[in-house]
């Protein structure tokens, strides 16, 4: 089995995965959601404390696994320097005492096998990861090749959420918070600039909707909030659908997939399947309690990473927060 650790944000998550079958025999996360909330965003000195506590109540619980570990997984890259050594430290130790190997895990591969954990999906894929720090269109060929074709150029996709519920005083985080009152609200009464509808660039940019919505909510009261986060949210899905169609266009999809936090949006689903009705693509989407951080999947890819073999030597692991693919 693979003990796999995932602290790269605000989860504290360990997994256990059974190497043979590939099923998951354990997974717990405890979320630092509430505690972040009263702030609007993540804290990272505040979760790195909190990863500290959290980690090894979970890990007592793994326990009676530990005789049958083959290996340590845990995210080393991207994401909050702070937290980030928190996992890989406690990784650290575990293989020390246990005399086993570390296998280092990029947490944006990690969310693509997220389509694994329940169910088998097949390569190659054309995969749009939106999450509270990414929003990437990445071409998978396989574990060890994979390329980024177009990402955002100031927020992501999650983050804009995440700012529009901060200008409302809507909590964090604040996707499941917008689409829950988006659904009753008018998306076309505020019209939303769609960004870079002018630009041949296959990129993404929040950071010009983000004040659109800012301006309109100097002048709103409480009871326009439905209405601007449905109009935000059809100009956030409608930039993420008007640049994907210009990729489609010399890159027609056979295979898609949505993941990452915010991939769990039911809106940003539909319209997806719309889009790719007429390219007759299957759509693959991980089950929602893995959309967001956990190590189920950090696990999962662990399993293949093991079969080949692909460790990292204890003096060598290190944490890269900037890193992408
Ligand atoms: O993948 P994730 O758990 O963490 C990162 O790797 O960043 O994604 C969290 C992000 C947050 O920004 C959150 O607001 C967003 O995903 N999110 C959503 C929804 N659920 C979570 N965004 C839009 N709609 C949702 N339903
Ligand atoms: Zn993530």
């Amino acid at each position: 089995m693979i003990l796999a650790i995932e602290s790269s944000c605000d989860d504290s998550s360990i997994s256990i995965t059974d190497i043979k079958t590939k099923k998951l025999v354990y997974h717990k996360k405890i979320s630092q959601e509430l505690e972040h909330s009263v702030y609007g965003g993540v804290v990272p000195e505040l979760a790195s404390r909190l990863h500290a506590e959290a980690l090894p109540k979970i890990l007592v619980e793994c326990k009676p696994y530990f005789k049958d570990l083959k290996a340590i997984a845990v995210t080393t890259a991207p994401g909050l320097n702070v937290t980030l050594v928190e996992g890989v430290s406690m990784a650290k130790a575990l293989c020390l005492s246990l005399n086993i190997p570390l296998i280092a895990v990029n947490h944006l591969k990690g969310h693509i096998y997220s389509l694994f954990i329940e169910k088998e999906t097949h390569f190659p894929l054309t995969v749009l990861l939106v999450s509270g720090g990414h929003t990437q269109v990445i071409q998978v060929e396989n574990l060890e090749e994979m390329q980024m074709v177009a990402t955002t150029m100031d927020d992501s996709f999650g983050e804009s959420f995440d700012k529009v519920s901060k200008m409302m005083n809507l909590g964090y985080p604040g996707g499941p918070v917008i689409e829950r009152m988006a659904k009753d609200g008018d998306a076309n009464r505020y019209p939303m600039p769609l960004p870079l509808s002018q630009s041949p660039l296959i990129a993404f940019s929040y950071s010009g909707l983000k004040n659109a919505v800012r301006l309109v909510c100097l002048e709103a009261e409480e009871k326009d909030f439905p209405d601007i986060a449905a109009s935000f949210q059809k100009a956030a899905v409608g930039h993420l659908l008007q640049k994907l169609k210009k990729y489609f266009k010399t890159n027609p999809p056979e295979h898609f997939a949505i993941v990452g936090g915010a991939s769990a949006n039911l809106y940003l689903r539909e319209q997806i399947i719309s889009l790719l009705k007429p390219f007759n693509a299957s759509l693959s989407l991980a089950e929602l309690k893995y959309c967001s951080d956990n190590a189920a999947m950090i696990g999962r890819i662990a399993i293949e990473m093991f079969e080949k073999k692909m460790f990292t030597s204890l003096d060598e692991v290190k944490t890269e927060p900037r890193t992408s693919l």
